[in-house]
């Protein structure tokens, strides 16, 4: 499902680069905010569109729950030639199928950065691994929202 049935776009790219989260980032605001802090989802969204704005890309923000959809976008991604961004949430730590799905848009040439707001390997230790982090063009963690803004950004390096 789109992010309250929006798509968040900024920039003139024809190609958006896929800025996608995993399960239960949409309750952002009020889960555990001392771990991932007071902003909701749609707060990032916004920023996220306003500063792929500002580096000329543009961005297509999406969040879902659901392993399968998750798998699907990436697809999507794959079949556009896209950059993505992914938060996989605790997807990051157990899922082969996002793993074999992440792989295939760097072995097509494509960027993926994996991003975390909290920095897992500073917490318990089924968050020390990530299944996704071996198939990633590089990962940012621990920056909060701005691993999102960072991510952006080493994308146009
Ligand atoms: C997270 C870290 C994961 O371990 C956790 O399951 C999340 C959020 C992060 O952004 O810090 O849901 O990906």
């Amino acid at each position: 499902m789109w992010l309250d049935g929006c798509e968040y776009t900024g920039g003139m790219t024809t190609s958006p680069v896929y800025v996608l989260n995993g399960p239960n980032l949409r309750r952002l605001g009020s889960r555990e905010p001392e771990i991932y802090g007071s902003q909701s989802l749609e707060d990032i969204a916004v920023l996220v569109s306003a500063e792929a704005g500002s580096l000329g890309l543009a961005a297509d923000f999406r969040q879902t729950d659901d392993e399968s959809e998750l798998v699907g976008w990436i697809h999507e991604a794959v079949d556009s030639g896209a950059d993505v961004v992914i938060n996989p949430a605790a997807f990051t730590h157990y899922s082969y199928a996002l793993r074999d799905a992440c792989a295939m848009v760097t072995t097509s040439g494509a960027r993926l950065i994996e991003i975390h707001l909290s920095n897992p390997a500073s917490r318990e230790e089924f968050r020390h691994t990530s299944v996704i982090s071996g198939v990633a063009t590089g990962t940012i963690a621990g920056f909060g929202s701005s691993s999102y803004l960072l991510a952006l950004r080493a994308l146009t390096v």
